[in-house]
């Protein structure tokens, strides 16, 4: 027997490798997990890498210059994501997201784009194909990704005070630069434009109300997201969440607000309308509002693991039947068992006890 040698950075986290099935079932749009869920969103993460530290997400302490960030050879190449990606089609996928890590740090991204645009969903409609990024790259490379296919994007922007974003990303980058590129990708057409706020107590939560204010009358469609103590190194305390109720209540002094429907039934923001017209906000209450019973969401790490929950502890190899020589039906087939035996939903009973708990880093699985 030839032995594999798997290098240490592939070794952090536990994935086993899938068993195809001996007769694998030929895919039908539809597949649903041991709670009723469908599969219907594909979160792609393609790099572990990013040029921020977000005290919450990346730490400096941790994510330092020794940091083993995942070797050019683990990654899933564009041809290894897009057919997986096809795979995935076939049992339902609609939606696709491409995350990180920062996206846009990965080399060439727009050509993933434009393999991944032309594909169509099981009743032949176009996927819905986004991007979540920091902005940071957003000014050069909007246009090149609106041309390869991109309907839309989703930036993170957690301050508009340059002080305190750039004490919140700490690489010290200036907060013109990210909307300069939330500019450009309004250009570009990468429209409605999502602006993702974690919002941490007593750090940037004296921002929301000037973030509204800001954005309103633009188009785009800020959210506010309840900080969460996802992976093991954020420091994550009950106290540091701003209950999104309280978010609302803080908005609505200063700017009459009224709820509005979802887009699709399991939307994770809650929607609310200025009453002046001037826009629409969103609040995503993971903490307070788990929203487990409707997740359709997988999640693909850099390196081709699936994760069926923000919050699993293990994943499970997809690399190793992609380049074990697997066909398309096996892979297919190992999907279909992973998805139909799903029963997570951890935030739902999230322990009291989270610190001592080994989990995925955000920045390794994507947001
Ligand atoms: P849109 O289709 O653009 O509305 O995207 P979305 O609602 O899926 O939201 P997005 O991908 O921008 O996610 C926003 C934030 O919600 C993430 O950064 C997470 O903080 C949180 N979130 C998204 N999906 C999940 C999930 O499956 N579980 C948990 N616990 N949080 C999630
Ligand atoms: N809690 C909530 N959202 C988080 N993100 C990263 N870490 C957290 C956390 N602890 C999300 C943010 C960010 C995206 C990349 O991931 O929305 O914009
Ligand atoms: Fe990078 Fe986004 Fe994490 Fe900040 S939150 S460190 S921008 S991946
Ligand atoms: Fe889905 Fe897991 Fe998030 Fe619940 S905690 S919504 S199951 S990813």
């Amino acid at each position: 027997m030839t032995e594999r040698i798997i290098p240490i950075a592939d070794a952090r986290y536990h994935a086993a490798v899938p068993p195809v099935p001996d007769a694998p079932a030929a895919p039908v749009g539809h597949l649903e997990d041991a709670r009723g869920r469908r599969l219907h969103d594909l979160r792609i993460s393609v790099t572990d890498r990013c040029n921020f530290r977000c005290t919450y997400c990346m730490p400096k302490a941790v994510f330092d210059k020794d940091y083993r960030f995942l070797p050019q050879s683990s990654l899933l190449s564009f041809e290894e994501i897009t057919r997986l990606v096809r795979i995935f089609i076939g049992h339902g996928v609609e939606k696709i997201r491409l995350t990180g890590g920062e996206p846009l740090l990965r080399k060439d991204l727009h050509r993933l784009i434009a393999m991944l645009s032309p594909l169509r969903t099981a009743r032949g409609a176009p996927l819905d194909l986004t991007l979540t990024t920091n902005g940071s790259l957003l000014t050069r490379k909007a246009q090149a990704l609106r041309d390869a296919g991109l309907q839309r994007v989703t930036v993170s922007l957690d301050a508009l005070d340059d002080r305190a974003f750039r004490a919140m990303n700490d690489v010290d980058f200036p907060v013109s630069d990210v909307l300069a590129g939330i500019e450009a990708a309004d250009r570009a057409g990468l429209a409605p434009l999502k602006i993702n706020m974690v919002v941490k107590r007593g750090v940037n939560d004296h921002e929301i109300v000037p973030m509204v204010r800001h954005f309103r009358g633009t188009g785009h469609i800020v959210r506010f997201i309840e900080f969460m103590d996802v992976g093991a190194s954020n420091g994550w305390r009950l106290d540091d969440v701003v209950p999104s109720a309280d978010v609302i209540e803080r908005i609505r002094a200063v700017f009459p607000l009224e709820p509005i429907d979802p887009n699709y039934p399991g939307e994770v923001a809650e929607r609310w309308r200025l009453r002046d017209g001037s826009g629409e906000i969103g609040v995503i209450s993971s903490v307070t509002q788990p929203f487990c019973g409707s997740c359709t969401r997988a999640r693909l790490s850099t390196e081709g693991r699936l994760y069926t929950c923000l919050f699993a502890i293990g994943g499970h190899d997809l690399r190793a039947l992609l380049r074990g020589g697997c066909d398309d039906a096996a892979i297919s087939g190992a999907l279909a068992a992973l998805w139909q035996a799903r029963s997570d939903r951890y935030s739902e009973i999230r322990a009291s006890n989270t610190t001592d708990l080994r989990r995925i880093e955000m920045s390794y699985i994507g947001g």
